[in-house]
């Protein structure tokens, strides 16, 4: 033995030292220089630091996995969080604590009684889906499984834990995936329609044509039978456009200034805006790649959402249109940096019943409508890489966006 105490004092103090720095969890300063106490030490140190390892080992799990773990107690408060939670809803764990778990659901009656199910029936949910709460009050589509936190001792249920994820992109793949399943046959179905209606149209036309002339004029018949002309160019048209909608057209995609093209359907629109007194906004990004894009068609599209959206305003209104640079946008070929456009009015809004079915051709509910506005603009978006989306509030309006990928060769920036 190299060293010894100076008096029994100080071998006093270092073991006291020594042993609640052991309680406290944290690794001693000094040993204690007894032989007797050095060999304790050093198994004690050995079996801190397995443990530390161990526990280390299970924390990196819990914080590193990408769903969100939630622990409550018996009575539901929020005893811990892992970091994914904490990054779903924007809490720091300190903020939760305590906090019931019925909060962080959107619909905190639903919360309560989920945890009651668990509690009260010993019911496990599997990937229930539902909407949470963030802590800015945004709603996110989440899928989460349930079970007890048994205490590892006696077995005893001391709680629950609560496993989240966030399945908006999940969400709106499959939405988009329905939407272009549903849009692919209907486009067949029409295509061939549209072909077997045209050809005997156009015999019906020329029919009509030679009817008329056989007619002195100011006959009444013969009037008939312009009308009868009228009605059939009329129906062509329909069709048309259903065969536009099948069958849009390779895009001829070359790199375009999205803001331009919007600057273009504003003056397009100008008379009728002023005339229904509705204004128009604008907020332009300062920094705007140029879009790879087929223009007369993103054109269209936007076309498509300003016509919607003074509809929508009878009384008069706001439209908005801004656009930005987001970092990541998750699209079909995988995430990447997008441009958004997003217009924006004050109109009657969109029941949230029917926000998924405004995409489906024929779908309208206007008395003149013919429901194809936005399903040929998704069509088209389609075609040149690009996405939709809706948000609405009833009665207080609503906000179309659009995400188009950046290209990143093109390094002509505008502005
Ligand atoms: N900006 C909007 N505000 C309110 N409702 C809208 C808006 N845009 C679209 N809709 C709803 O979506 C439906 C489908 O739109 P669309 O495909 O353009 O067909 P249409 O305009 O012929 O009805 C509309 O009938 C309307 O109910
Ligand atoms: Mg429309």
């Amino acid at each position: 033995m190299s060293k010894q105490y100076k008096n029994k004092k100080e071998a006093a103090l270092t073991l006291q030292k020594f042993y609640s720095a052991l309680e406290a969890n944290r690794q001693p300063e000094e040993a204690p220089l007894d032989s007797d106490y050095k060999s304790k030490y050093n198994l004690l140190l050995k079996r801190f630091r397995e443990l530390e390892k161990v526990f280390d080992f299970h924390r990196g799990i819990i914080q590193q996995i990408s769903s969100g773990v939630i622990t409550t107690d018996l009575n539901g408060s929020i005893t811990f969080i892992n970091r994914a939670a904490q990054d779903i809803f924007g809490y720091h764990y300190l903020d939760i604590q305590g906090q019931n778990i019925s909060t962080l659901f959107a619909e905190p009656e639903q919360g309560t009684q989920f945890f009651k199910r668990v509690i009260k029936e010993g019911h496990q949910y599997q990937s229930k889906e539902t909407y949470l709460i963030t802590k800015d009050g945004e709603l996110i589509p989440a899928g989460f499984s349930t079970s007890y936190y048994l205490n590892p001792e006696n077995k005893e249920p001391e709680g629950v834990i609560f496993i989240f994820r966030n399945i908006t992109v999940v969400n709106n793949l499959r939405r988009q995936l329905e939407r272009m399943e549903r849009l692919a046959t209907l486009g067949e179905i029409s295509a061939g329609i549209a072909h077997e209606i045209r050809n005997p149209l156009a015999g019906i036309k020329t029919s009509a044509q030679v009817l008329e002339e056989s007619f002195s004029p100011g006959d009444f018949r013969s009037q008939l039978v312009s009308r009868i002309v009228k009605e059939i160019d009329r129906s062509n048209d329909l069709l048309k456009r259903f065969f536009n909608f099948a069958k849009p057209g390779r895009p001829k995609q070359e790199f375009q200034d999205i803001e331009m093209i919007i600057d273009g359907v504003y003056l397009l629109m100008a008379p009728r805006l002023k005339k229904r007194n509705i204004t128009f906004h604008t907020d332009f990004s300062s920094e705007m790649p140029r879009l790879y894009i087929d223009g007369s068609q993103i054109e269209q599209v936007i076309l498509n959402l300003f016509i919607n959206a003074v509809e929508a305003m009878p009384e008069g209104g706001k439209i908005m249109i801004n656009t930005k640079i987001v970092k990541e946008y998750v699209f079909e070929q995988g995430s990447q940096q997008a441009v958004v456009v997003e217009i924006a009015d004050t109109g009657r809004g969109i029941p949230i019943d029917q926000q998924e079915k405004i995409f489906n051709p024929f779908f309208t509910t206007k008395s003149d409508g013919v429901g194809l506005g936005l399903s040929i603009s998704t069509r088209l978006l389609e075609e040149n890489g690009g996405k939709i989306e809706v948000d609405s509030a009833e009665g207080k309006g609503s906000s179309f966006r659009i995400y188009f990928p950046v290209i990143e060769s093109d390094t002509s920036k505008i502005r």
